[in-house]
């Protein structure tokens, strides 16, 4: 709980497929949701959660620019909205194979997953260790693993994983865990983004042969954002009908 008694969840990509799923469930557990996205794109979601008499409001921010974190860090401590939970599932993805990947994709990608990621802790973990509680719960995929296409992608996402577990090292003893999801393919978002042979690949690779709902994602985390989950830090939750197990069925 905050200052004022309600768990605050700041969710970056909070206008996508899953971060909307994941602000929803949010916010009808009574939490306040800050929806956090690139442009206009968070003013929606929140006022579909407000609609609904939910608590929630937009943050328009760029997490791979330090400035406009320290901006958002800024408006949420004067208005006593410091963030119980930080969520971050923000990114732009530019994929190729090791052989087609330029420089320019590669940086966008690493700014916007790794870099947002590392934004976000910096900016949020001093003030839940003052406060001596808080929930990180970070974004890989089961591509981390090794991906027939994505370069970048996999290079952002292992490195978000790695970053989790040496955040969970330096703030284990402030009361505050720092946890991973890794979905594998889910409906609606990036997968879909994805040309369709990839899509098929991936289902082939997944014993459940079939995506997630955003919702089914969402419940991670949830959980590794709730308070009964106090000794679980540094962990990567694979959430992907199996498809980490490496059975290639
Ligand atoms: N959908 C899947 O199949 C899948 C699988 C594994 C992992 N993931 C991961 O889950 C997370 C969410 O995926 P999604 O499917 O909802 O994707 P999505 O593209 O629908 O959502 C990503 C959101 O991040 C926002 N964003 C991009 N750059 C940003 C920036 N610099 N600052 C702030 N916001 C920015 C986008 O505007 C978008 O709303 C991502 O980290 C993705 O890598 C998704």
């Amino acid at each position: 709980m905050n200052e004022t008694g309600v768990d605050v969840y700041v969710v970056t990509g909070g206008a996508g497929g899953l971060g909307r799923a994941l602000c929803a469930r949010a916010a009808n557990g009574g939490a306040h949701v800050v929806v956090v996205d690139i442009g206009e794109s968070a003013v929606s979601v929140a006022e579909e959660l407000t609609a609904r008499g939910l608590s929630a409001e937009a943050a328009s921010c760029d997490v791979s620019r330090r400035e406009e974190i320290e901006a958002l860090r800024a408006r949420l401590t004067e208005s006593r909205r410091v963030p119980t939970v930080v969520a971050n599932l923000a990114g732009a993805t530019r994929n190729a194979p090791l052989v087609d990947v330029t420089e320019e994709d590669f940086d966008l990608t690493l700014a916007t997953h790794a870099r947002g990621t590392l934004n976000m802790m910096w900016a949020f973990a001093p003030a839940m260790k003052e406060r001596g509680y808080g929930r990180i719960v970070n974004t890989s995929s089961v591509a981390a693993r090794g991906s027939p296409t994505g370069m970048s992608y996999v290079a952002a996402k292992g490195a978000i994983e790695a970053m989790t577990r040496t955040a969970a090292i330096e703030l284990a003893r402030h009361g505050i865990t720092v946890n991973c999801v890794a979905p594998g393919g889910v409906d609606g978002g990036m997968f879909r983004m994805q040309p369709e042979k990839a899509q098929e690949q991936m289902l082939s690779r997944t014993p459940m042969r079939r995506v997630a709902e955003p919702d089914e994602i969402a419940v991670c985390y949830m959980f590794l954002a709730s308070r009964g989950a106090s000794f679980v830090t540094g962990q990567t939750l694979y959430a992907c009908g199996g498809a980490s197990i490496g059975a290639f069925l």
